[in-house]
């Protein structure tokens, strides 16, 4: 799997002779793991058109500031172009503009927000990143590092230029930086440090639980949440383990993935792997019984009625807060009513450190792209407002470095115990 696996790039091509690099921009950042759509400003369509950008993102090419349908999400089934720049800004784990015009540098930098690019640059909350690309004497005017020294000062990455042999004839700084070197470069915005050195294991997916060698239990959990938790904490820097039930998905990258089916298996796994692990995060929707007895050949349908007899499986997160010494231990909390309450007296009676609770039973939860979380802990509650899982699970992997770091600095847990 590539560095950028399942991360949402929205790329920016302004007015420039190095606009017509973009289409292997797109084609690298797709090989590199990522969806890509693409955003063109009017002068960067005389340089390479829509339909090249189109094809070779997979989605139409966003143009106008004015002409999305206001409320598509991005997520809805057919939802193609209608976003709005509100919609593209949130849908975007980076920006990138490549090539950026040193016209374009100055609109930046000023705050425009009369065009499509310029609008979501501004509205975005996720990490923007330009690819300058002019005549070197552009890139030298004293107005363009003025434009730059800005633009930095307000947090937006400069990729480059290059030195090099330029269209216009001349040789010097200006050259956009390849497209290969712009995909490195972007992947390292992902890479945090919050965990650095640390061991993290997350439980994803549900659990299968068999009642014949054909048939079992199980639920609707997709393992998305936990996947995007696992890879959350890989870019945060840490070593991971991801025990996972069975799910549709790919391993996450940089993630040691150990593929399991039961609840007990499952709950052996997390013991054999556990270790020395610093934090615990059990996101998997874990059967709360199986059936007492697996039978050997597939159930006949002679009988009207048959009954199952359940036998309670093993809680796995409760038996690793029980360890001594415990890591960091995170739970979450499906609930359907009381979320809140439900999940404080969860996290009480399962002796966590934090619990993340949803709500379920509407469209969002189980299977969907989006979540909303409250992160319960010890000293307060932190409500995470509803976005892509992917962008979630970099939140709660933001808040859970804090408040790891935190207690073992003041010995809380050891003080709690
Ligand atoms: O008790 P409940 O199933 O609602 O708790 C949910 C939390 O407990 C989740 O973090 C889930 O991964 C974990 N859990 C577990 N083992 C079980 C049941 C739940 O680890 N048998």
């Amino acid at each position: 799997m590539g560095t950028l696996t399942n991360k949402r790039i929205l790329l920016g091509i302004t007015g420039g002779i190095a606009a017509y690099k973009s289409a292997d921009t797109v084609r690298r950042l797709r090989d590199a793991g990522a969806e890509v759509r693409a955003i063109m400003t009017a002068a960067a369509t005389e340089f390479i058109t829509p339909l090249t950008l189109q094809a070779v993102s997979g989605h139409p090419v966003h143009r106008q500031l004015l002409d999305a349908e206001p409320g598509q999400r991005p997520t809805d089934a057919g939802a193609q172009d209608g976003m709005d720049h509100i919609e593209l800004a949130r849908w975007a784990d980076a920006l990138l503009v490549a090539p950026a015009s040193a016209n374009f540098l100055a609109r930046l930098a000023q705050g425009r927000a009369d065009d499509l690019l310029s609008a979501v640059c501004l509205a975005t909350q996720a990490p923007v990143a330009v690819a300058p690309a002019m005549n070197r004497q552009m890139w030298s005017n004293a107005a363009t590092q003025a434009n730059l020294a800005t633009l930095g000062k307000n947090g937006i990455r400069i990729f480059g230029p290059a030195e090099g042999s330029q269209a216009c004839g001349e040789t010097g700084p200006g050259r956009m930086l390849e497209p290969a070197e712009l995909v490195t470069q972007i992947s390292q915005l992902f890479v945090t440090g919050e965990l650095d050195g640390l061991s993290v294991m997350v439980t994803a997916g549900p659990t299968w639980e068999a009642i014949d060698p054909v048939r079992g239990l199980t639920n609707r959990s997709s393992g998305k949440m936990g996947y995007a938790v696992a890879q959350a904490a890989a870019e945060a820097g840490a070593r991971v383990i991801l025990v996972s039930g069975p799910t549709a998905l790919a391993d996450p990258e940089r993630v040691q993935t150990v593929r399991v089916s039961s609840a007990q298996e499952m709950y052996d796994a997390v013991h054999a792997h556990v270790g020395t692990a610093n934090i615990f995060i059990g996101v998997a929707a874990v059967a709360d019984y199986r059936p007492s007895q697996i039978a050997d050949n597939k159930i006949k349908k002679d009988a009207q009625n048959i009954t199952l007899e359940l036998t309670r499986n093993p809680d796995i997160l409760a038996s690793i807060a029980a360890l001594k010494p415990a890591p960091f231990t995170v739970g979450f909390a499906a609930e359907t009513e009381d979320v809140e309450q439900r999940a404080r007296r969860k996290r009480e009676s399962k002796n966590l450190d934090l619990i993340a609770a949803n709500r379920v039973g509407t469209n969002l939860g189980f299977g969907s792209e989006e979540n909303s979380l409250l992160l319960i802990g010890q000293d307060g509650v932190t409500p995470l407002p509803i976005q892509p899982k992917t962008q979630l699970a970099r939140a709660l992997i933001r808040h859970i470095a804090v408040k790891y770091h935190a207690t073992r600095t003041a010995g809380v847990r050891q003080i709690r115990r």
